[in-house]
């Protein structure tokens, strides 16, 4: 078969597993398993495919057809511009957490700022290493408590010339923030954190891509959602240095209840941020600058 007959013929039968954008993603499939990008149906449409690639595109579109996402089967996800490595313990990061990125980035305004970041539940590092590569003064620190999470952001750290200025570590928030090399309380200038934040009755129902090939740990928030928050919170308010930002993704419909887990801590909540659908996103917090 040629590339194009191939595409169409993958088109077919992931429309018939409900894919949604089958021929965005056949062709994407396709196309970089080739070694190039969408452009290569063009040039290549009529070019008869090897057995190996057409054995290469069709186990891609088998899994695709049993709702992989893309970014799993290709083992990338472009988040902030920059490519981050996936695997099994990785949430695939969501175009929305950028908008904790930009929050944080308008809110610290100097970028030259040589700032501390602690970074809750790294997942793949995206949030922590988005804003390295942003203020190039910056050091940070991720914790997760996937050993093959870590094992993951440490890669891509190395891979976007990060390593320097980023560590990640094996730790839960269950057992306190005090870290083996930061031990100081008020250590942090700013901690971010996109915790699980699903309600556990809710997930089941989510879309396949989502429950079935996202880690639990990195949706499952129980009953409500918001255990990961009661016990981040209180935490982070202890590690944070005086006048230091702590800012949190929050999901659909959250923001009010997490803001009063905030001021609950002593915070001083300062805005929510909206993703590019008009959902509150990001709640920033400061700590006081004096004790009160
Ligand atoms: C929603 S994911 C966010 C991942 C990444 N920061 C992102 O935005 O794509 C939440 C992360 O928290 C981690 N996690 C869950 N419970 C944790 C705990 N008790 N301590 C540390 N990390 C935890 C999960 O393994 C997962 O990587």
């Amino acid at each position: 078969m040629t590339l194009a007959e191939t595409v169409t013929a993958a088109v077919a039968r992931l429309e018939a597993a409900g894919v949604e954008a089958a021929r965005r993603d056949a062709r994407l499939l396709a196309c970089r398993l080739l070694g190039g990008g969408p452009e290569l149906l063009l040039a290549q449409g009529d070019r008869e495919l090897t057995a190996e690639e057409a054995a290469r595109i069709d186990a891609a579109v088998a899994r695709r057809a049993a709702r992989e996402p893309v970014s799993r089967i290709l083992g990338e996800r472009e988040f902030w511009s920059l490519p981050f490595g996936l695997n099994a313990a990785t949430l695939d990061p969501r175009a929305d957490s950028e908008t904790l990125i930009e929050a944080v980035l308008a809110e610290t305004g100097d970028p030259a700022a040589p700032l501390r970041i602690l970074d809750l539940g790294t997942g793949s590092g995206c949030l922590l290493l988005a804003l390295l590569s942003e203020l190039p003064q910056a050091t940070g620190r991720g914790i997760d408590i996937s050993a093959d999470a870590v094992a993951q952001a440490a890669g891509n750290a190395g891979r976007l010339g990060l390593s320097a200025r980023a560590r990640f570590l094996v730790h839960s928030w269950e057992q306190g923030l005090t870290l083996d090399d930061a031990p100081q309380a008020a250590a942090w200038d700013l901690i971010i954190s996109n915790p699980p934040y699903i309600a556990s009755s809710e997930i089941a129902g989510l879309a396949p891509e989502v429950a079935g090939f996202d880690p639990p740990a990195a949706l499952d928030g129980g009953t409500d959602g918001l255990d990961a928050y009661r016990a981040l919170i209180p935490l982070a308010a202890g590690v944070l240095r005086p006048g230091g930002l702590l800012a949190l993704e929050v999901g659909y419909g959250q923001a009010s209840a997490v803001e009063a887990l905030l001021q609950a801590a002593g915070l001083e909540a300062l805005r929510r941020a909206v993703d590019l659908a008009g959902v509150e996103r990001c709640l920033l917090a400061r700590s006081p600058l004096e004790a009160s």
